[in-house]
């Protein structure tokens, strides 16, 4: 039996891991979930599947649980619980499933217990890449890719580099792909959340509609990859069948296709190197055709220019531009700026943020906070 610790188990890609998890009960078991405030969720998790421990990194939230529950989880709060269960001797496989940089130190204390990290949270990467692929390879632990098109690469490259000239990572261009761009202006949060492929969380709904999701994916690609951010391209493709490519100097081109459903992705990285079912239906490609494919537009989305500028810094302007690029997305959700904002915001917090080159965890975690304070004041400005 293999032990999952499942952080962010009530959100979207929580919710999927479960749902393949439902179908091998003789292989994965779950033995410790987490999420942030939504006790009545976890509640039905944990009566569902009993884990051994159920962490709600708030505290109200935690106390909340602890009067409901029932059976002999136990019940831990705070961030500092995220990092014990993910690091359990008895975890096998950690689902790094939190969203945003409240994710990072739990995906970090995985890769330091040399645990296998299945890695949805990309801001682990994004923010502290150099040090979480060192303690990956320090402590001998697994990295799969939890993205679509991150695993797409991954599953494309089994057979090795040799040759490889660069890496496509595929965009759908989210809800606005048609919208011109003075129609921007005026999109509410439902309409950006209105995803036309995927169904996600609300933050990165914003982060594909303003393709800033495609941004930190790059960030996420040249950690995992190691490759340099000329190596790595991005293409339109408003479908979502083609999950990537990857592109040697023969000219062959090797992609990965299947239906837009990230059970294929997460139940590989349960499974890998096999492959079991994982509840998604075959591709059938006459029902999906035509395939488009565009150049992406950097002047309409700047989030993707900006995300390609900061790579290109290093240093603390990953870092930076996730900050703002949080601050700016829930204050867009909060109604106090407008869509059209949310890269402002990012491009002034650049400009205004001091460029440093964090090599410990609390220099990310201090950048982190001080790219945040500065983001809110622009925000201020705007709202
Ligand atoms: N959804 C996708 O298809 C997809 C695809 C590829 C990659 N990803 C990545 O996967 C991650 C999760 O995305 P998602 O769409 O599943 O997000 P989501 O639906 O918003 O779920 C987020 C999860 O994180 C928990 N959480 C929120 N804030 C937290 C905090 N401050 N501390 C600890 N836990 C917190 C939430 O708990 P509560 O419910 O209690 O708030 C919830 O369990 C993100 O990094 C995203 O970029 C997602």
């Amino acid at each position: 039996m293999i032990n999952i610790t499942l952080l962010g188990a009530t959100g979207s890609i929580g919710q999927s891991t479960l749902s393949v998890v439902d179908l091998h009960p003789d292989t994965f078991n779950i033995f410790a979930l987490s999420a942030h405030t939504n006790w009545q969720s976890m509640l039905q998790l944990c009566q569902t599947y009993q884990p051994t421990f159920a962490v709600m990194s708030d505290a109200d939230a935690a106390e909340a649980l602890s009067n409901k529950i029932q059976g002999d989880t136990v019940v831990l709060s705070g961030a500092k619980a995220l990092d014990e269960i993910a690091a359990h001797q008895q975890t096998d496989y950690v689902m790094a499933a939190i969203v945003g940089a409240a994710g990072m130190a739990s995906s970090l204390a995985a890769a330091q217990a040399g645990k296998r990290i299945m890695l949805a949270n990309k801001e682990s990467l994004v923010l502290a890449g150099d040090i979480f692929m060192q303690a990956v390879k320090d402590n001998q632990a697994e990295l799969i890719p939890v993205d679509s098109e991150h695993s797409a690469i991954f599953q494309c490259l089994q057979g090795g580099s040799s040759g490889l000239s660069k890496i496509q990572l595929t965009a759908s261009g989210g809800p606005f792909l048609h919208t011109p761009l003075a129609a921007l202006e005026s999109m509410t949060p439902e309409q950006a959340c209105a995803h036309p492929n995927w169904s996600m969380g609300r933050k990165i709904s914003v982060d594909s509609a303003t393709m800033m999701n495609k941004g930190l994916e790059v960030i996420e690609a040249h950690y995992l990859f190691g490759l340099p951010s000329h190596c790595i391209d991005v293409v339109v493709h408003p479908q979502s069948i083609v999950h990537s490519s990857v592109y040697f100097e023969d000219g062959s081109t090797l992609s990965q296709l299947g239906n837009p459903d990230m059970r294929t992705v997460i139940s590989y990285a349960m499974s890998y190197p096999d492959r079991i079912i994982s509840g998604v239906p075959a591709l059938d490609l006459t029902q999906n055709s035509p395939l488009e494919f565009y150049t992406p537009d950097f002047a309409k989305f700047s989030c993707l220019r900006l995300a390609f500028e900061a790579l290109e810094q290093g240093g603390s302007a990953m870092g930076t531009i996730n900050a703002a690029n949080e601050i700016a997305v829930s204050s867009f959700l909060g109604g106090q700026i407008k869509f059209v904002d949310i890269a402002s915001v990012i491009e002034k917090t650049l400009e205004q943020a001091q460029h440093t080159q964090p090599e410990t965890l609390n220099a990310v975690i201090s950048n982190d906070q001080n790219a945040r304070a500065i983001a809110t004041e622009v925000v201020k400005a705007y709202a």
